[in-house]
């Protein structure tokens, strides 16, 4: 996910691309880079890391108000390709410079038409080909807006593009398909972001584009003309509304938390995850090649917190679907028991960060051992990623409520296709599950999506689970992990004590604590073991604890009852159950008045043991 500005006007160009950056660093920062056209002369300036390393590289640049220019800014997070200079956005054709937020699906078979027509590509960003193509169909015919239009009409993926040329010195092209882009404006101005923030005190009045839109804007004679066109390149109606929002408010995205924010965006993020993986008939990794899989006769997965979590969830899956004998360990505890490790391990840490101590430590181990070792991170470049074997990225975007949510969500989700891709290299599945998983990945987005109702009924429930003197959140099989996950997300932002189980452990010992102050969050799935759930909750309600069952069947003896969708797959529930656990967390803790995205004792990033 990255964050993307344009501007066309007569204030300080590089202030407000770099300002509106700067309001859109949450959005990634691996590198950040504009480019400015004053007349026909282009400028172009990149830099890998923060955007501090930009405004050092541009301190010298002067772009004096009163002057008309058209520029485009980027702020990174790596998808496709190392987070280098040469990969930093704007990307260059001959003649024209481009930024992307997105992923362009079928940028290979772009590119290599296009090296057959002699274009150079320098980078190995998927981005690069919209400039080159830009210039190869403005070849073909002269009207650069038509050219724009097929260009974009080629693409496949998610995108939100702007283009600026040295032919049309005073216009920017844009086009949205599934990523965010916004337009600003005042009289003689105009203001592109991929969310408000950019363009909060600047322009007074926005236009929110629609997927498969694309247009052209420019300033003549101190006034602004902006046309949005659809597929069909047919005019589409310009809706201007007013801009009056703060800036925070504008980053949160218009939520209360960015925990909030992140939990409703885990439908598009998984989107991203997915795509340009879920081939036809199979799982494709292109950071991946087979060899990783020949000897593996087992899986050990290392992780931290809700990391470890998404690990021994994905057990259940890798034994179930992959059958390849799987064991999870806290990496705090696997770097310190002198481990036996045998080079027919494949060794995964799983981190959202790519910093965790523990689990970078596990992971030096392993390497020095002769393992090999696949990282799953969603921060690319980071110490894990530059030190395991291979890597597969996560694409939540940046992450920062300290409660991890779209993290886990999108951890679960590559696992998921990695027992799947590991399944197809053995052969442990036949055609036909296969397909039926591969239908079932791609329905996750949409089972993500947040119901309005379900979360007004989460905040009204809320009230009535601030003081008791305990949780026990039970499961069995892989709600389990989600127990826990759901107990850790509890803890982490209400501070109340809670504890995940398998719902079979209730009566080694548990069970005792069971009585009318003990709230029992019951994880029911109607696809795995439903009756034995039944008689645990049975054991626990019978012994006075407050019962909230969350399943797709009302169940009478519960207190409480959260109704998920009736659904043919268990991991349909399993995602809709995350959902109601984060936002239930949630709601007690901004009950009970804490900071959700920054809980007392906690960081992010735990890069200390
Ligand atoms: C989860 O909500 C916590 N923030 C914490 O447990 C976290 O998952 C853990 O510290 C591991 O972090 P990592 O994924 O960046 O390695």
């Amino acid at each position: 996910m990255c964050g993307i500005v344009g501007y066309i006007g007569q204030k300080n160009i590089k202030e407000v691309l770099i300002n509106g950056l700067s309001e859109l660093e949450y959005r990634g920062y691996d590198s950040a880079g504009i480019a400015i056209m004053q007349e026909s002369n282009l400028s172009i300036y990149k830099s890998i890391g923060k955007l501090n390393n930009l405004i050092d590289k541009t301190k010298d640049l002067k772009t004096d108000k009163n002057i008309l220019r058209v520029g485009i800014g980027h702020t990174r997070w790596a998808t496709h390709g190392k987070p280098t200079e040469l990969n930093a956005h704007p990307h260059i054709g001959e003649f024209s410079f481009v930024v992307h937020n997105g992923i362009i699906e079928n940028y290979k078979k772009i590119k290599d038409k296009l090296e057959k027509n002699g274009h150079k590509f320098i980078s190995q960003t998927d981005t690069e080909v919209i400039a080159h193509l830009f210039e190869y169909n403005l070849e073909k015919q002269s009207d650069a807006l038509k050219a724009f239009q097929i260009t974009i009409n080629e693409l496949e993926g998610a995108y939100a593009i702007l283009l600026i040329t040295k032919s049309e010195n005073n216009r920017i092209f844009f086009a949205k398909n599934g990523s965010p882009l916004i337009i600003g404006y005042t009289e003689d101005e105009i203001y592109f972001g991929s969310s408000d923030a950019p363009l909060v005190g600047l322009a007074n009045e926005v236009t929110y584009f629609n997927d498969n839109e694309f247009g052209v804007v420019s300033i003549y004679n101190n006034t602004n003309s902006i046309e949005i066109y659809n597929k069909k390149f047919e005019k589409v109606d310009i809706i201007k509304k007013s801009l009056s929002i703060n800036k925070q408010f504008a980053q949160k995205g218009g939520f209360r938390f960015f925990m909030e924010k992140e939990v409703y965006e885990q439908s598009r993020v998984i989107s991203e995850t997915i795509m340009g993986r879920v081939k036809d008939e199979k799982i494709e990794f292109e950071e991946l090649n087979k060899t990783l899989f020949d000897n593996i006769e087992n899986i050990t997965i290392c992780a931290c917190g809700t990391s470890f979590h998404a690990g021994l969830a994905s057990s259940y899956l890798f034994e179930r679907i992959s059958k390849v004998p799987t064991k999870v360990e806290v990496a705090s505890e696997f770097r310190y028991k002198e481990p036996l490790l045998n080079k027919n391990t494949l060794f995964i840490v799983i981190s959202q960060s790519g910093e965790t101590a523990d689990t970078l430590e596990a992971l030096k181990m392993a390497k020095e051992a002769g393992l090999k070792t696949l990282v799953i991170c969603n921060v690319d470049n980071s110490s894990m990623v530059r030190l395991a074997d291979f890597t597969i990225l996560t694409r939540a975007g940046i992450e920062k409520g300290v409660a991890s949510t779209k993290a886990f969500a999108t951890q679960m989700v590559v696992l998921w296709m990695l027992s799947l891709y590991i399944a197809n290299i053995k052969k442990s599945i036949s055609k036909e599950f296969l397909e039926k998983e591969l239908k079932a990945i791609l329905t996750i987005p949409s089972i993500l999506k947040i119901d309005n109702n379900l979360h007004e009924k989460l905040k009204r429930l809320s009230k009535r689970y601030l003081h008791g003197h305990g949780f026990f959140f039970i499961g069995r099989d892989i709600f389990y992990p989600l127990a826990l996950e759901g107990a850790l997300k509890l803890k982490e932002i209400s501070y109340l004590h809670a504890e995940g189980y398998p719902a079979g452990e209730m009566k080694h010992g548990p069970i005792a604590l069971a009585d009318s102050e003990l709230f029992t969050i019951a994880l029911m799935p109607k696809n795995i073991l439903y009756e034995k759930m039944k008689s645990n909750v049975e054991e626990l309600s019978a012994r006075d604890s407050t019962i909230l069952a969350i399943s797709a069947y009302e169940f009478e003896i519960a207190d409480d009852f959260i109704k998920i969708k009736e659904q043919n797959h268990y991991m349909f529930e399993f995602f809709e159950m995350m959902i109601v656990l984060q936002l239930l967390a949630m709601e007690i803790a901004i009950r009970l008045g804490n900071d959700v995205d920054m809980p007392r004792n906690l960081a992010k990033s735990v890069t200390v043991e």
